[in-house]
Order: C-alpha cells, then sequence, then structure tokens
C-alpha cells in the first residue's frame, strides 16, 4: 500500500477531484505535479487550486523546452503521424510528464504515482507503461479508471468537499493540447458522420486572406528559423501553429484505431506539426539518399505506432533515434510555404547538400549527364526478363500481354 502518491495533475475536475479522493480512499498525501507542456491554461492558479484541494505540495514544471527539443523534435525528424495522420500530440507528451512525476516520486520519497485518465484511452497505457519503463517499483494508481463517478458526481463530490472547480455540467469535449497542437474528442462527434461543430477549433480559425510565403530553414533536420529569422523550438512552433492557423489550415478529422481496440472519431487541430513535416518531408527529398529515404520512410510508420502505443521508453525507440539522427546530417536547408486561405504548399525547396543535379537533371544545353551509358544499363536492367520472355515464347508462342500465362497454359491444353 502506498503512502505517498505524485499525481499528474491538470487543473481540470478529474485530476482536482482525484486529489482528494486518494486522500480520502487510499490515506495517502498527495503531491500534484503539472507539466507545463504548452498547454493553455496551466498558469493561471493551478498550484493553489491543487492545495486547496488537499495537495501536500504542488509544482508546475516549465517542460516546453525539453518537450520540444526532446520529444517534439525526434518526433519531427522521423516525420510521425499515427496511421499516416495524426502527429501524436498527446501521445508524445505523456513520456515526458512520466519522466518528471517518476523524478518527483524520487525527491518526495512517494512509492507511488497517479494519473486521471479513464479506461478506455490510450493515455492510461502511456502512463503506466513509461512509469514502468523508467520506475518499475513505483505503484501506479488509476482513481478515475476505479471510482466509477459520472461527470455529475464528480462535480457534486467536489462541491461536498470544497474543492474549487470551474467546470460545469455542460462541458462536453475532451480537450488535451500542448507545443504540438490540440485534441478534441467527445460530444456530436461520438457520430462518425457528425460534423465537427465550428465551435470547437482553436488553433485554425480563419482570419488571414492574403496569400503569403514562409521559409522554414532546418539545420540536420530541426528547424531553426522562419522568413531567416533564428528562434527556438518553442517559440518557432508557437510562432507557425499562429500563422499557419490563422489560415485555418492543420484540421484533422479521422476515425483511429485506439490501442485498446476501440475506434474513435478524433478531430485535431495541428497547424504547426502538420506544416513542419510536410517541410521537413520536403526537404529529405532533395536531400536523403535513395536508398537512405526508402529505409527511413518504411520505419517512420512503425516509429509513429511506438510512440502511439506508450512505448517510449523502449530499446526500439532508442535504435530508431540512433537511425533517424545518422539519417539527419545532411538535411539542412529551406523549404518555401506557400500559406493561402484553407491550404499550405511547398512551393520550393534548397540546401547546400542538395543532390538534386541541375546538369543531371536539365533537358537543356547545360546538360551533363552521359547519355551514352545508358543504353547498356537499361540492357543489364532488363536482361533478366528478356531471358525468360525468350523461354516463355519457345513454350507458349508469341506473347499475349494481356492474358495470364495460367489461362495461356489452359488454352494450350486444349488445343488438338
Ligand atoms: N486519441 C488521441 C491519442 O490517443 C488523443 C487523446 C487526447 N486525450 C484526451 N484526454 N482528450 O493520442
Amino acid at each position: 500500500m502506498a503512502n505517498r502518491v505524485v499525481l499528474a495533475y491538470s487543473g481540470g475536475l478529474d485530476t482536482s477531484v482525484a486529489v482528494r479522493w486518494l486522500i480520502e480512499e487510499h490515506g495517502v498525501e498527495v503531491i500534484a505535479l503539472c507539466a507545463d507542456v504548452g498547454q493553455s491554461g496551466s498558469d493561471d492558479g493551478i498550484r493553489e487550486r491543487a492545495l486547496a484541494a488537499g495537495a501536500i505540495e504542488a509544482e508546475v514544471v516549465d517542460c516546453r523546452d525539453e518537450f520540444a527539443r526532446d520529444y517534439v523534435v525526434p518526433a519531427l525528424r522521423a516525420n510521425a503521424r499515427y496511421e499516416g495522420t495524426y502527429p501524436l500530440v498527446s501521445a508524445l507528451s505523456r513520456p515526458i510528464i512520466v519522466k518528471h512525476m517518476v523524478r518527483a516520486a524520487r525527491e518526495h520519497n512517494a512509492d507511488a504515482v497517479a494519473h486521471g485518465c479513464t479506461g478506455k484511452g490510450n493515455d492510461q497505457v502511456r502512463f503506466e507503461v513509461s512509469t514502468r519503463s523508467l520506475a518499475p517499483d513505483l505503484e501506479v494508481l488509476a482513481p478515475v479508471r476505479t471510482w466509477g463517478m459520472t461527470r455529475e458526481e464528480s462535480i457534486l463530490y467536489a462541491y461536498r468537499h470544497d474543492i474549487p472547480i470551474t467546470a460545469t455540467k455542460e462541458k462536453v469535449y475532451s480537450i488535451d493540447d500542448n507545443l504540438w497542437g490540440r485534441a478534441i474528442e467527445c460530444g456530436e462527434m461520438e457520430d462518425p458522420w457528425a460534423v465537427p461543430p465550428p465551435g470547437v477549433w482553436e488553433l485554425t480559425v480563419p482570419t488571414e486572406s492574403e496569400p503569403r510565403d514562409l521559409v522554414v530553414s532546418f539545420d540536420e533536420g530541426v528547424p531553426v528559423a522562419l522568413d531567416g529569422e533564428p528562434l527556438g523550438m518553442v517559440g518557432l512552433i508557437d510562432r507557425m501553429n499562429r500563422i499557419v492557423g490563422s489560415f485555418g489550415w492543420g484540421r484533422i478529422d479521422m476515425v483511429e484505431n485506439r490501442r485498446v481496440g476501440i475506434k474513435s472519431r478524433e478531430t485535431y487541430e495541428c497547424p504547426a506539426a502538420l506544416a513542419l513535416i510536410m517541410a521537413h518531408a520536403d526537404l529529405e527529398s532533395i536531400t536523403l539518399e535513395r536508398d537512405l529515404a526508402r529505409e527511413k520512410s518504411r520505419l517512420e510508420p512503425r516509429y509513429a505506432e511506438l510512440i502511439y502505443d506508450g512505448l517510449w521508453f523502449s530499446p526500439l525507440r532508442q535504435a530508431f533515434d540512433a537511425f533517424i539522427d545518422e539519417s539527419q546530417r545532411l538535411v539542412t536547408g529551406d523549404v518555401r510555404l506557400r500559406l493561402s486561405p484553407g491550404r499550405c504548399e511547398v512551393t520550393g525547396r534548397r540546401s547546400e547538400f542538395s543532390l538534386y543535379d541541375y546538369g543531371l537533371a536539365t533537358y537543356d544545353a547545360a546538360d551533363s549527364f552521359r547519355h551514352e551509358d545508358s543504353a547498356g544499363f537499361v540492357r543489364l536492367w532488363g536482361l533478366g526478363l528478356e531471358t525468360w520472355a525468350s523461354k516463355r515464347v519457345a513454350h507458349d508462342g508469341e506473347i499475349d500481354p494481356t492474358t495470364p500465362a495460367a489461362e495461356l497454359d489452359g488454352e494450350e491444353a486444349m488445343r488438338p
């Protein structure tokens, strides 16, 4: 049985009630830990709220730089999008939160950690698997999964125990946000056919009507400047969110496969993440050698999947990172994005390490390609097929390219 628990605290209804519930039901001391990964509202009175709910200690840790550098950058370099679409907003933030929970548990001599996730989602998987990977000795408590209270009952519980909350019964959406984007679930969107109501969008409200260009500069796969102005990762993502979002671009509406076997309708807005991945992948098109690019694009979906599935702190992720780091050495250069209402497109890319060779590619007078080399190359490339075809003709007669070999054999057999 645990004595002292570090709770991942968001300041919302569930985790505020969880503080008191853990004290009442488990007889533990609670230390509330709020990791600031760039979510909205992490600065307004959150410490005070945790203490008012009964926590003996409450920490707000600014993790934005660390989140950007150690979690977002590797995911961006891997062009990581779960099921080809979702840039892993929430999935990326869980491991860093756990890292800080484990650190706080050590500092405060706690023997357990707790999270406010339900039993139906991916986030419980990420919290628990990450905790076990870093600190197998710590107990993990999941009050929200255990207590079985409805939202109304939680609100009543808060009133009964004088826990300050801002929630109302009408809250319909489950929202999770950070630097890398924003996830909106539940409410009318639980019907996959229903159009998301316009009010759910915050980062992608269109306000701009005049198209503009935006040049993103990368250094070894890391974005370092916008329109030539050097920026740190946090500032750069922030500015990208505002600029790209103001064109109403960066929304995702999808049905995704949760780790726990449920198909779930999700909406996201991630203007910076989607635009940066687009630009980064484009820069790779001129800086990665062909076979390296092929191999990298094969492991990208696996990388995204393991982040989604809560396996950030795994030897496989570390091994992938070693490969990806190596692949990024020459991914340095600029990508021009053209923004217009509802659109974001790449209109140019350049790099001092570009493998695009004008002399080789051009059809004009500057052509430096040795045309005579092609004849022998093409002959050898097709040599195997040519040999096979001559045998087939000997066996089947003239080849009709529209007739599969099996049918040809059948006809042959029927011939007198
Ligand atoms: N489906 C997304 C994921 O699993 C988003 C989760 C958002 N979390 C939330 N509590 N609303 O990564």
